[in-house]
């Protein structure tokens, strides 16, 4: 019992120190005006000392990935800090490799600005625009997904790769976040973007989309992502999807058929049950137009009775089963995690390279 309190009565004192460290921080320090320099000398930039770097880049309309919105739970916001950045911290660690931690790559959203700081940011991100667009479709696709297609306001145009996201800003009791949702919709339809957003109970971004009305306005930066399609119409793509997962691939599939009527491409979707199935029909259409389009959808739990002919079982299996080994391929795979492990096993295993394989997991 004695220890019990030592223990609480230390973890309190802890808690007590950070906050009071955290107010004298915010107080009685004053860091000034630092300088912010962006691929040394491309973008050099003022901002006010305390913040961090993600807060003080996005304050100059410069748009790093962050996924959780800067809580340090999703390692999408990292850039090269040559100089200025302090020591690495704990709460960045388990985000980066050792390559990674030599290459003085940080989490911008843990690194504060106390200092003059000097950065690395691929010209990619630099050119991450911000828009404002109205909702022009709210359609339910099943009991937990939502198709929502956002016009962008006025003459501007988006321009994104296949298999790239975006993200939305939903309001929050605590101000503003950001949440990523992958474009569903075709590169050429620049005027407007796409997503299939699954519903999360309690959750801020999923409930906000869901809960959104045609005509509503909302704000969102992009493009982002790391998806680069083989220009080579030799290589065949694989596609790999599941759950909401299968948003990118229906805009890789759709602006892969716009511009290579005859290339080889699968998709593999993989869902619980019946109920989960979306899409199915519009790609069988598709795959009707361009024969070289295979189109598979695998259940994982099927219901009893369930009017299903189609494969069965985690949609890792089919695609061992059905992929010949040692061809010309590109893979792309988006959701769950234990889905993308599983399927990248698969794919090393027929002999794709793992540069080849390109993944997000949500
Ligand atoms: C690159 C990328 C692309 C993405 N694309 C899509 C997409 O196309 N469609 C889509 O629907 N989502 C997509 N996501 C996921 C999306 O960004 C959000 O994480 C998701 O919508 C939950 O956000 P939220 O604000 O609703 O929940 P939050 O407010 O962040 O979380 C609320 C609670 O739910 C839990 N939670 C969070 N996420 C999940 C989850 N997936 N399942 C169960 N519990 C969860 C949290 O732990 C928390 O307790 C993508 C994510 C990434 C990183
Ligand atoms: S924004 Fe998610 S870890 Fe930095």
């Amino acid at each position: 019992m004695v220890y019990l309190w030592a223990i609480l009565a230390f973890g309190g004192l802890v808690v007590l120190l950070s906050l009071v460290l955290i107010i004298a921080e915010k107080v009685l320090i004053n860091y000034g005006i630092c300088k912010l320099d962006i691929n040394v000398g491309e973008k050099p930039l003022e901002v006010d000392g305390g913040q961090t770097l993600l807060q003080s880049l996005f304050a100059n309309q410069i748009f790093i990935p962050s996924a959780c919105g800067g809580k340090g739970s999703c390692g999408h916001c990292k850039i090269v800090v040559t100089e200025g950045g302090g020591p690495l911290l704990p709460t960045e660690t388990p985000y980066l490799t050792r390559k990674e931690q030599k290459s003085n790559v940080r989490l911008a959203c843990q690194v504060k600005v106390r200092e003059d700081i000097y950065v690395r940011i691929p010209s990619d991100l630099l050119s991450v625009k911000m828009f404002t667009s109205t909702v022009s479709i709210s359609e339910t696709m099943t009991y937990d997904i939502k198709l929502i297609r956002l016009k962008i306001d006025g003459d501007e145009k988006i321009s994104q790769r296949p298999g790239q996201y975006i993200q939305i800003q939903a309001p929050s009791p605590d101000g503003p976040v950001f949440r990523a949702y992958s474009i569903s919709s075709p590169t050429y339809e620049d005027d407007s973007v796409e997503m299939m957003v699954r519903l999360v109970p309690g959750g801020i971004g999923s409930t906000f989309l869901h809960e959104l009305n045609v005509g509503d306005e909302v704000i969102f930066t992009g493009p982002y992502g790391e998806f680069y399609l083989n220009d080579d119409p030799e290589t065949e793509i694989i596609c790999v999807g599941g759950g909401c997962g299968l948003a990118p691939m229906k805009n890789i599939i759709f602006s892969i058929y716009d511009k290579w009527p005859d290339r080889s491409c699968w998709l593999f979707f993989g869902c619980r049950g019946t109920g989960d199935i979306f899409y199915l029909k519009e790609f069988k259409e598709l795959a009707k137009k361009h024969p070289n389009l295979h189109v598979v959808y695998a259940l994982s739990e099927p219901e009893e009775g369930a009017d299903w002919s189609g494969e069965t079982g985690f949609v890792h299996l089919p695609v061992d089963k059905m992929l010949e080994p040692d061809l010309e391929r590109q893979a792309f795979l988006c959701g769950p995690p234990l889905m993308i492990e599983a399927v990248t096993r698969v794919l090393e295993d027929k002999g794709i390279a793992s540069d080849d394989i390109f993944y997000d997991k949500f």
